[in-house]
């Protein structure tokens, strides 16, 4: 290795990788052999054949250097769409569906989201902010580096407030970057006289209150949940408050959120298990990014999104994990990874990149995560495998190692 004056000191020095895949700065996949990655306080300064990042960096003596011909780098993994703030069990539920019950219809019953907002309500701040730091320290170690974490299980201005900020206390105590949606409009709460009086409690109270806590605010409009009309009011509100706009979008029947959405310039539309071709062809005309999720669509029995289609279509898509206690309770994005090659047909390739750079756009932070490029985030998961496409294949997989914000973490491998 050189020690001419030009070369850059940095901390970590992941060297040796069989293969490192990732998205481009030029939105092309690329995967690379024998590569090497450096960075310094936290962000990537060089990454590319060993030889050509060996020739510019040069480790501190107190930097991480890790060689490993086995392994296999990607991403740090972007998870844009969790609820991963919550408390109680939904268990009993679970097996009441295993005996036949329906999912909107334990809901209609008072169930479902509703039973999750008086656990959570009942809760309080710190036993959240506990609940939700074992919850992303465990997505971290599955390789989640960026997660997004929604409210929208308080329903009234404190719980929702305390939800959004207990997101934030996890992801600073579990080492994982956090963007925070308000999700006032998940179901009306038990208090509220109708859905339309709960939507003027969300315009004059809860959404001025908790919009400073938020990136982003969502609604479920659905059969059951929210109404287009319901919806506009507060959607536009949010975005005044310079929020990004998301939806929870045709998971069981196309209610107007794709029309919307793209009427409102949102970020994102999604589920999508009940979106037919005009959907489809709307969602690849506009801007938006068609978000998959589809452990809910297994775990409800339900359709799957048209991923390939949208695909196709030349849609922008992105897959989450829908992390809930109630339809998805799944925190591993490498095996919605799985999911999407087996169930939604995306090929490895496709998938990697519905896992990292295309969430990281839904968020705004396309510049940031999602890419393993300089000037981005050191958030890598490493893989014992010399074909980086293990990430997809072994159902279940558990990286080696992950390293977030430059520091690694040991996985299932000690680093
Ligand atoms: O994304 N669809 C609405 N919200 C969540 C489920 C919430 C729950 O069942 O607790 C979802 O699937
Ligand atoms: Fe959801």
């Amino acid at each position: 290795m050189g020690g001419s004056r030009s070369d850059v000191p940095v901390d970590l020095l992941v060297d040796r990788l069989a293969t490192l895949a990732t998205v481009d700065a030029a939105g092309a996949f690329t995967v690379l052999r024998d590569a090497a990655l450096a960075a310094v306080d936290g962000r990537i300064v060089a990454v590319g054949p060993r030889d050509e990042v060996l020739r510019t960096v040069r480790p501190t003596e107190d930097a991480v250097v890790l060689e490993r011909p086995t392994w296999s780098a990607v991403p740090g993994l972007v998870d844009c769409h969790t609820h991963a703030v919550h408390a109680g069990s939904r268990i009993e539920e679970f097996d009441l569906r295993t005996q036949g019950a329906g999912y909107e219809e334990i809901a209609a019953a008072g169930g479902g989201i509703r039973s999750t907002v008086r656990a959570t309500r009942a809760a309080g701040e710190t036993a959240l902010t506990a609940l939700a730091t074992r919850r992303l320290e465990r997505m971290r170690r599955l390789g989640t580096t960026t997660a997004e974490v929604k409210s929208g299980y308080g329903l009234d201005a404190s719980t929702e407030a305390a939800m959004l900020r207990a997101a934030r206390a996890a992801g600073t105590a579990a080492g994982v970057r956090v963007s925070t949606t308000l999700l006032a409009l998940h179901a009306t709460p038990p208090e509220a006289l109708s859905p339309d009086a709960y939507v003027g409690d969300v315009l004059a109270g809860i959404l001025p209150a908790c919009a400073p806590l938020a990136d982003a605010a969502d609604c479920f409009l659905e059969r059951g949940a929210f109404t287009a009309e319901q919806c506009r009011p507060y959607l536009e509100a949010a975005r005044e408050l310079g929020l990004r706009l998301r939806l929870h979008a045709d998971q069981f029947s196309e209610c107007g959120a794709v029309p919307l959405a793209v009427e409102l310039g949102a970020a994102s539309v999604d589920h999508l298990e009940a979106t037919g071709p005009a959907g489809v062809a709307a969602i690849a005309a506009s801007d938006l990014t068609a978000v998959c999720l589809p452990a809910a669509a297994l775990y409800l029995d339900r359709p799957m999104p048209p991923a390939r289609l949208l695909l196709d279509a030349g849609a922008r898509v992105a897959l989450s994990t829908d992390f809930n206690p109630g339809s998805a309770p799944c925190d591993s994005l490498l095996t919605i990874m799985t999911l999407a090659c087996t169930q939604l047909h995306l090929s490895c390739a496709e998938a990697l990149a519905a896992s990292t750079a295309a969430p990281a756009r839904v968020l705004g932070l396309e510049g940031e995560v999602g890419r393993l490029a300089p000037g981005y985030a050191a958030d890598v998961v490493l893989l014992d495998d010399p074909d980086w496409r293990v990430a997809a294949y072994h159902l279940g997989h558990e990286p080696a190692a992950v390293v977030s914000g430059g520091r690694a973490v040991a996985g299932s491998a000690t680093a």
